[in-house]
């Protein structure tokens, strides 16, 4: 039987040190502050907005949503972000992703300020993060790195497998793991949906981290005895009454084979999150040196 890791308590651990952080900028008469953006009406966008706001409020950040109808132009879009980058009171911008087409991720990104891009997204802050000098960890692979590492699992000298090669988390990710130093030194293989076989290579690996979005992706017959497995999946699968949030690993068959396993809710999600949070208050800390 799996040991079930606990994204809630690891969550609670990295909002200790955003209350630090917060703590000690408000001696100095600071107040981090986030705008969250959002387009349109995707339920689940809604439901996350919600979530990153609630959160910056309960730590004493500074929150603000803004919520552009669906059917926004890219330059309505691009006029908001501008006048959040001048607002000296906003440290952090997030836009939430997916954006209804046709409105590109890509040109949304580049026009964000690099230091407010709290997302990790803007290809400046790419490009450090692949140089290995980051400015911000991306949300996501953080949470990743942070459920592992405090879980007890650090992946150095692990073999890796990652499935899903997204920009939001698995390309990053992948990278961020096969970086020298804690939550890195890993051998990182990266699976997608052009990988034939994906068991072939799961089967191989000490850690799977799957962040697909497809339910039922990674089976028990594709991890060996022992294996951690770190779900990033979230869908929504309606039921009579609403909905319910499955992963892309099948958690019941894997919780009877692995040595330890994140749930959907309640595994790398709140970790998210508070990475979100902490990057925030890393970049007000940058943005206001020296006043
Ligand atoms: N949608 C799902 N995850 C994320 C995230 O980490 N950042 C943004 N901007 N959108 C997302």
């Amino acid at each position: 039987m799996a040991r079930i890791i606990d994204g809630r308590a690891v969550a609670a651990t990295v909002q200790e040190e955003v209350r630090e952080r917060v703590f000690r900028l408000s001696a100095r008469g600071i107040r981090p502050g986030l705008a969250l953006v959002r387009v349109g009406d995707d339920p689940a966008s809604v439901s996350y907005v919600r979530q990153k706001e609630r959160a910056a409020q309960g730590l004493g950040l500074r929150s603000e949503v803004f919520v552009l109808p669906e059917g926004t132009t890219e330059r309505e879009l691009l006029s908001l972000i501008h006048d959040l980058n001048r607002d000296p009171g906003v440290h952090g911008v997030l836009v939430q992703l997916p954006l209804p087409s046709p409105l590109s991720p890509e040109r949304v990104m580049e026009v964000v300020d690099p230091r407010k891009d709290v997302d990790c997204l803007h290809p400046e802050n790419l490009g450090r993060l692949v140089q290995g000098d980051p400015y911000l960890l991306p949300c996501t692979p953080r949470a990743v790195q942070e459920v592992l590492v405090r879980s007890g699992y650090p992946p150095a000298g692990k073999h890796v497998v990652v499935v899903g090669r997204s920009v939001l988390v698995g390309r990053p990710l992948s990278i961020l793991l096969s970086q020298k130093g804690l939550g890195g030194d890993a051998t990182v293989t990266l699976c997608h949906s052009a990988t034939p076989d994906l068991g072939r290579f799961t089967r191989d690996a000490d850690i799977v981290v799957v962040a697909v979005g497809r339910p039922g992706t990674l089976r028990a017959d594709m991890v060996r005895e022992g294996a951690v497995v770190i779900d990033v999946g979230v869908t929504r699968i309606p039921t009579p009454g609403g909905f319910r949030l499955v992963g892309d690993a099948d958690f019941e068959a894997l919780k009877e084979k692995a040595e330890a396993i994140t749930p959907v809710p309640g595994g790398v999600g709140p970790v998210t999150v508070a990475a979100l949070l902490l990057n925030t208050v890393l970049a007000c800390e940058h943005q206001t040196q020296g006043r």
